[in-house]
């Protein structure tokens, strides 16, 4: 697909649609009624064919991308595992201590109700206090145990994110909260950016729900995320120049909802601009790149739901890709107002 420059655009700041151009048609004009049938049965085959190719080109990216993103996310499950590990065996010990001084601690209540208080349960729990640490223990649990409830909280977030992250939507657009999409493919993909950028995320919380086939478009939105962290670590060499800046934004715009995604990355370079949504283009080494994360992102966008993709660049300043789906009003509001009539009494 080659993308066209909106004119009025400075030189080096590039807008892009997704737009085709005319390609030169190739003259195998049939020439009978029966060649015509002919052709057509040739197209719709073809057409068919590239549908299918197109839905396991899909299916595959997305299988490798949930690959690339379990290593990440094993990593981000990791960490708060491990210190909620840590907490809970420390509170274990510390429990111990705690039980050694309650049984001492019987012992002395009872010798002094007996009215002889013994020296010798006296110096076992004076020995307790001072080798169990009980100070420490007292001042260190309570934030063991916060650690650790903010951790299984962590866990539990991630968790969800991935459900709904890979939650299949079986090829029916339903209505969805981009908003909370977009957040779990953020939470998703953490590993992606974390390292290279901050996220800044703005959200509009007026966003109407987007009927859309959600698990294809958290794709379109994590293959995004990606290529800004892509062209932010470009820049950043991986942290060793400081981070960069992604901001993830969402926009109600007279009957569409935009989705941005804008880095402080490379910029696209010049000539790369008009062939970054042509599949398998890609400026990236072996290992890094296939390119067909925008393919797949101009696929389900403009073909399935209808929206537009395009993007914004300045060579060394970033880019920012937009993508707008339409919001179907009539149709939201006909499943909200269209309830069956009561019959008259
Ligand atoms: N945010 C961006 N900043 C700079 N260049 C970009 C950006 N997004 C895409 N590109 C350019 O467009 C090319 C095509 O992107 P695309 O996502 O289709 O493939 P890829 O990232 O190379 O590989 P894949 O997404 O399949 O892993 C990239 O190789 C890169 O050159
Ligand atoms: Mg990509």
């Amino acid at each position: 697909m080659d993308g066209s420059a909106v004119s009025e655009a400075p030189a080096s700041l590039g807008r892009y649609s997704s737009r085709t151009s005319a390609r030169p048609a190739v003259d195998d004009t049939p020439k009978t009624m029966a060649e015509l049938e002919d052709h057509r049965r040739r197209l719709e085959q073809a057409l068919s064919d590239l549908k299918s190719t197109q839905a396991r080109l899909l299916q595959a990216h997305k299988l490798e991308a949930i690959g690339q993103l379990a290593a990440g996310i094993a990593h981000e499950i990791n960490t708060p595992t491990q210190y909620v590990t840590d907490n809970v065996e420390f509170l274990s010990r510390a429990f111990e201590r705690l039980c050694d001084l309650v049984v001492v601690s019987r012992e002395l209540v009872a010798s002094v109700k007996a009215g002889a208080p013994s020296a010798d349960v006296l110096a076992r729990a004076e020995a307790t206090f001072a080798n169990g640490r009980i100070d420490y223990i007292l001042q260190e649990s309570p934030k063991a145990i916060q650690q650790s409830v903010d951790g299984l909280h962590r866990v539990a977030s991630i968790v969800s994110a991935m459900k709904d992250f890979s939650h299949p939507s079986g090829g029916e657009k339903a209505p969805c909260d981009l908003n909370e999409a977009i957040s779990s493919t953020i939470v998703v993909a953490t590993n992606e950016w974390k390292y290279v950028a901050d996220l800044e995320i703005v959200f509009d919380p007026d966003l109407p729900l987007v009927r859309c086939l959600r698990d294809e478009v958290n794709q379109v939105v994590l293959n995004l995320i990606v290529n800004a962290a892509h062209a932010i670590d470009a820049v950043v060499l991986g942290g060793a120049n400081g981070k960069g800046t992604i901001r993830v934004e969402t926009i109600h715009d007279d009957g569409w909802a935009e989705i941005r995604v804008s880095d402080t990355g490379s910029g696209i370079p010049e000539k790369a601009r008009e062939r970054v949504f042509d599949p398998f283009f890609t400026t990236k080494p072996v290992g890094k790149g296939t390119g067909q994360g925008l393919a797949i992102a101009y696929s389900v966008i403009v073909e399935k739901h209808g929206g537009e993709i395009s993007f914004e660049t300045e060579a060394g300043n970033g880019t920012t890709f937009i993508v707008r789906l339409p919001v179907n009003v009539h149709e939201e509001r006909l499943s909200t107002f269209c309830a069956p009539l009561r019959p008259l009494a």
